[in-house]
C-alpha cells in the first residue's frame, strides 16, 4: 500500500489531483497536508472525510514538526507537492510569502523527507514529487520553440523567481543527497475549482456578475491552456513509470492569446443563455440576460509589470517516454469548466465574499 503525503491538496490542482487519485487509487491513503490560506478551500474535500484511507490535516509545510509526525504516523512512501503561492499578481505586490512558502517550504519539506526517508529510513523506495511551472523558463518570442527540460531557467516575476529556486534545490536533494524526487514543469491549468483570481474563473464570475472583463495590456500574450485533470494524470504518469532525477514538461499544445481566450468564453456563456433561458434569472446582472453580448464587459487596463508575452512548452520527453498526451480537447475541457461554474454559484460566490475582494480591485485602475 502506498501513502501519498499531498501538499496543497485542499488549492485547484491538489483537489482535483486528491479527489482524481482517490477515485482511481482506492487502496492507497492520502494525507493532505494544507495550510488552508486564501486559496485553499476545505469544503473542496469535505465529502471525502468519511473514505477509511483518506486524510486531512490543516498546517503549515514550513512546520518540520508536523510534516515529520506525519511522515512517521502514516508511514509516507511518496510526496506530492503542490503547496505554493502561485498568483503572479501577488508575487508582484508581495513577494515575501512566495520566498517563505515556496522556497523556504520546499526547502523544510526536502529536509524532513531527506531524515525520515534516508538518514533513518530503511531504504524503502520513496518519490518526491515536485509541482512546478513551466514559468520558470522565462517569456517566449512569436517564433521561438517551446520551451523544452534543457531550456536555461530565466524566471521574471517573483512567483516564477521562487519557482524556479524550489527546482533547484529539490535536484540538489537528488544530486548530493539521494533523495528519490521527479519535478514536472507545467503550462497553465484550467478547470473545476480554480480560484476566481486567474483569468479563465475570473472572467465567468465576472461575466455572470455583469462585472468588468480586465485585460492587462494589449492582451496579445499568450499561454498554453491544459485541463487539470489531464496535468494530474501526467503527475501519475511520472509517479507510475517516470525515471527518478527527471523533469518532464506538461502541456496542451493550445496556445491562445488572453485576448482571444476572454472573447471566447464570452461567447460560450452568450451560447449558454441562449440555451439555457433560466439562466437569465440566475443571474441578471450577465450582458447576455439583458440580450448585450458579454465581450461589452472587456477593458483594457495597465499591464502586469514585467508580463511575460509568451509560455509554450515542448511535451515530447512525456510523450514518447511515458506514452502521455491530454485527453480533453480545449472545447470539451471548457464545456466542463463552465458546466462546473454555472452549477457551483455557491462556491465561487463564497470565495469572491472574503476580504481578498478588495485587493483584487485595487488591480484593476485603468491604464
Ligand atoms: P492554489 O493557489 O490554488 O493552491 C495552493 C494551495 O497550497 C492552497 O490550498 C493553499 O492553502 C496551500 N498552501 C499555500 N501555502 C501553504 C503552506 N505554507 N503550507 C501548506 N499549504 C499551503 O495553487 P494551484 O493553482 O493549485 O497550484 C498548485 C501547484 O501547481 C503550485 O505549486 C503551482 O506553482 C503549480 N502550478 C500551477 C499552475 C496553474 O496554472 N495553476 C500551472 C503550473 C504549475
Ligand atoms: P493568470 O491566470 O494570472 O496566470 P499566469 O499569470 O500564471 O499566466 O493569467 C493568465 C494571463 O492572463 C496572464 O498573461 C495575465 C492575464 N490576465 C489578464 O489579462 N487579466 C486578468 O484579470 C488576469 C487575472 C490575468
Amino acid at each position: 500500500m502506498r501513502t501519498l503525503l499531498v501538499t496543497g491538496g485542499a488549492g485547484f490542482i491538489g483537489t482535483n489531483f486528491v479527489r482524481q487519485w482517490v477515485g482511481s487509487h482506492p487502496r492507497d491513503r492520502v494525507v493532505v497536508l494544507d495550510a488552508l490560506t486564501y486559496a485553499g478551500n476545505f469544503a473542496n474535500l469535505t465529502d471525502l472525510q468519511g473514505l477509511p484511507n483518506f486524510v486531512f490535516v490543516q498546517g503549515n509545510i514550513l512546520d518540520e514538526k508536523i510534516v515529520e509526525t506525519l511522515m512517521l504516523e502514516y508511514s509516507v512512501n511518496v510526496i506530492i507537492h503542490f503547496a505554493a503561492e502561485s498568483h503572479v499578481d501577488r508575487s508582484i505586490l508581495g513577494p515575501d510569502a512566495f520566498v517563505q512558502t515556496n522556497v523556504v517550504g520546499t526547502h523544510a519539506l526536502l529536509k524532513v523527507a531527506k531524515t525520515c526517508w534516508l538518514d533513518r529510513g530503511t531504504g524503502q523506495p520513496h518519490r518526491f514529487h515536485h509541482v512546478s511551472t513551466d514559468e520558470v523558463y522565462g517569456s517566449l518570442g512569436p517564433e521561438v520553440p517551446a520551451f523544452r527540460e534543457t531550456t536555461s531557467y530565466a524566471p521574471n516575476s517573483p512567483y516564477a523567481a521562487s519557482k524556479a529556486s524550489s527546482d533547484h534545490f529539490v535536484r540538489a536533494y537528488q544530486e548530493t543527497y539521494g533523495l528519490e524526487t521527479s519535478i514536472s514543469n507545467c503550462s497553465n491549468n484550467y478547470g473545476p475549482y480554480q480560484f476566481p483570481e486567474k483569468l479563465i474563473p475570473l472572467c465567468i464570475s465576472n461575466i455572470l456578475d455583469g462585472k468588468d472583463l480586465p485585460i492587462y495590456g494589449d492582451g496579445l500574450q499568450i499561454r498554453d491552456w491544459l485541463f487539470v485533470e489531464d496535468h494530474n494524470q501526467g503527475i501519475e504518469r511520472i509517479l507510475e513509470d517516470g525515471r527518478v532525477g527527471e523533469t518532464y514538461n506538461i502541456g496542451g499544445n493550445n496556445e491562445w492569446t488572453n485576448l482571444d481566450i476572454v472573447q471566447h468564453i464570452c461567447a460560450l456563456i452568450d451560447d449558454r443563455f441562449r440555451l439555457d433561458l433560466d439562466l437569465a434569472c440566475r443571474f441578471p446582472l450577465a450582458p447576455p440576460a439583458t440580450g448585450k453580448a458579454s465581450d461589452s464587459l472587456i477593458k483594457h487596463v495597465k499591464d502586469r509589470a514585467g508580463h511575460d508575452r509568451r509560455y509554450a512548452v515542448d511535451t515530447q520527453k512525456i510523450n514518447h517516454e511515458l506514452d502521455y498526451s491530454p485527453r480533453e480537447s480545449f472545447k470539451t475541457g471548457m464545456d466542463k469548466t463552465l458546466d462546473w461554474y454555472l452549477k457551483n454559484e455557491i462556491w465561487w460566490r463564497a470565495l469572491m465574499d472574503r476580504d481578498y475582494q478588495d485587493w483584487m480591485e485595487t488591480q484593476y485602475s485603468e491604464s
